[in-house]
């Protein structure tokens, strides 16, 4: 047990309090002796590799999962919560990893859900219900109508919902489970001044992000966890992303991840000209190497997204041309990109990318090689065992064993089943859009090795993402784009901070 974790000292009263927690899953040590200290008026965040055990934590607190072993206090006092309800009626409420949101109801019904005034406990009161929600929606100046459907949301905006859900009610303790994964850093920033205006000296904040930069704008301490164990509390002002990363991981990263040079003599995988859509992109053109990594860099809403959607058939290009492998192609959907060898790792890939009642070895495996293996059933089942096996090998995928149910491993976890389904297709272009999103600083390394690997054995990637440096450092050319357009293409050697940055902010006012 480390020093500072000693039995509750009854003088000294947090908030929100845990000591000696144990939750096993089978064949999964998920907490063990696990400790947590969260004082009045602060934030304090929680940091840990993807599996160390953060979302489980919270799920205790609650009551999601009952734990094995240990206690939780509130304001001193026991803390038993026997379901979410419970922990809300203490003045607990989560905002979960995972969205639950019900996307056909509009925003005021998913934060009104199961509360919602009714006519003599009968017929609901849809003004009313739409007045509470944009009052709520008011005080917090977030950009919504509680009218509108959330299924037709973007991501950002469906945090939004689930904040000002998390936020009607009257909440002490507030978690957050990677709020920020999905929000651009304007998003972020609105996201941190709610938070500030929320903490007060009887209220605090438990928040988890992968983001470890963002940690220095809103946490006053940092817990750090791995493998289910209690590490250390640090104060945010005398600590570094450095020393962050070095207790999370608790061994040396890997250095910098560069991509090699691209021959010059090899063959154009796949040309792009004159493509245009309605809504935003205004003829973009590039050349995509074979064993290229090229980087699409620019500021939310800049058109990388739409590039990739259109280039896969997923949104119709009003004009423009695609080659690939020196022949027009016409790409009708996803579908039909994949019949070409094109993946595209979507941005939103929770919804799209993961079946995730079903096992891990089915996710990775199955798709792509059931075409292979047809007719020989038992071969088949043991190439897709092997083959996820080995995926979950080079991923460093945290499970105990392939065949375990997908929607039971972390959230970085899963995300990286995803990227696995992905290179086992064998794609010759991959598009990864936003690839290391709730990914751990450790596992990030992790893909771009294999990233680097991909692209060594002649494979084309195109890497969309929103991390300036994730793009410089393992791009060998940095497509930069701006209000629809691309403003510049620049070699590894050129593309820096700053040109890129100057390209990305390129205006065309008026222009149009
Ligand atoms: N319902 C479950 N059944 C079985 N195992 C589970 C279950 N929930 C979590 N686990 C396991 O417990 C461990 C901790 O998972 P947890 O989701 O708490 O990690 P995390 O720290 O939130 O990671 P991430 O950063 O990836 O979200 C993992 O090994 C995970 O696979
Ligand atoms: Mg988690």
């Amino acid at each position: 047990m480390p020093l500072d974790a000693q039995a509750p000292d009854s003088g000294r009263r947090a908030l929100l309090e845990a000591w000696g927690v144990v939750k096993n899953f089978p064949g999964v040590k998920a907490l063990q002796d696990m400790h947590l200290e969260l004082r009045h008026g602060e934030v304090l965040a929680l940091v840990g590799e993807n599996g160390a055990g953060k979302s489980t934590l919270m799920k205790l607190l609650t009551g999601v999962y009952s734990p094995d072993e240990g206690q939780f206090l509130l304001h001193g006092e026991p803390l038993e919560v026997s379901g979410p309800r419970q922990a809300l009626e203490r003045g607990i409420s989560i905002i979960h990893q995972e969205f639950n949101l019900v996307p056909d109801l509009t925003i005021a019904q998913n934060i009104f859900l199961g509360r919602e005034p009714r006519y003599g406990g009968l017929l609901l009161r849809e003004g009313e219900l739409n007045a509470r929600a944009q009052e709520l929606i008011d005080s917090l100046q977030l950009p919504l109508d509680p009218r509108q459907v959330v299924g037709t949301l973007s991501v950002a905006r469906q945090q939004m919902v689930e904040i000002a859900k998390a936020l009607s009610f009257d909440a002490k303790v507030l978690i957050m489970d990677e709020p920020t994964a999905a929000l651009n850093d304007a998003e972020v920033r609105v996201l941190h001044e709610l938070i500030r205006r929320f903490v007060r000296p009887d209220t605090g904040v438990i928040y988890i992000s992968h983001r470890l930069e963002e940690l220095k704008a809103i946490a006053d301490r940092i817990t750090v966890i791995r493998d289910g164990r209690y590490i250390e509390t640090l104060d945010t002002p005398t600590t570094t992303v450095q020393d962050v990363i070095s207790r999370m991981v608790g061994r040396e990263l890997a250095g910098d991840a560069r991509p090699e040079n691209v021959r010059d003599d090899r063959h154009v995988m796949l040309s792009v000209r004159g493509m245009s859509t309605k809504a935003l992109l205004e003829d973009v053109g590039f050349d995509l190497m074979e064993g290229e990594i090229l980087g699409f860099a620019g500021l939310m809403g800049a058109g990388r997204t739409e590039v990739a959607r259109a280039l896969v058939g997923a949104d119709k290009m009003a004009s423009g041309s695609v080659t690939l492998r020196g022949r027009p192609v016409h790409i009708a959907s996803p579908a039909d990109a994949a019949k070409h060898r094109i993946g595209y790792l979507s941005e939103d890939r929770k919804q799209l990318g993961l079946l995730v009642e079903q096992a891990v070895e089915s996710n990775i495996g199955l798709s792509a090689l059931q075409e292979l293996f047809q007719t020989l059933g038992f071969v088949k089942d043991r190439a897709v065992r092997e083959t996820a096996e080995r995926y979950v090998g080079d991923l460093a995928i945290k499970t105990p064993s392939v065949a375990l149910t997908t929607k039971n491993l972390s959230g970085g976890n899963q995300q990286k089943v995803v990227i696995a389904k992905w290179l086992v297709k064998d794609c010759d272009v991959l598009i990864f859009d936003e690839p290391t999103r709730g990914i751990d600083v450790g596992a990030k390394e992790e893909i771009y090795q294999l990233l680097n690997e991909l692209a060594r054995r002649g494979k084309s990637i195109i890497m969309i993402s929103s991390e300036l440096p994730e793009v410089l450092r393992l791009s060998h050319r940095v497509v930069v784009m701006s209000e629809g357009r691309v403003t510049g293409v620049l070699s590894a050697a050129e593309a820096g901070e700053e040109n890129v940055m100057h390209l990305a902010t390129m205006r065309f006012i008026g222009d149009r």
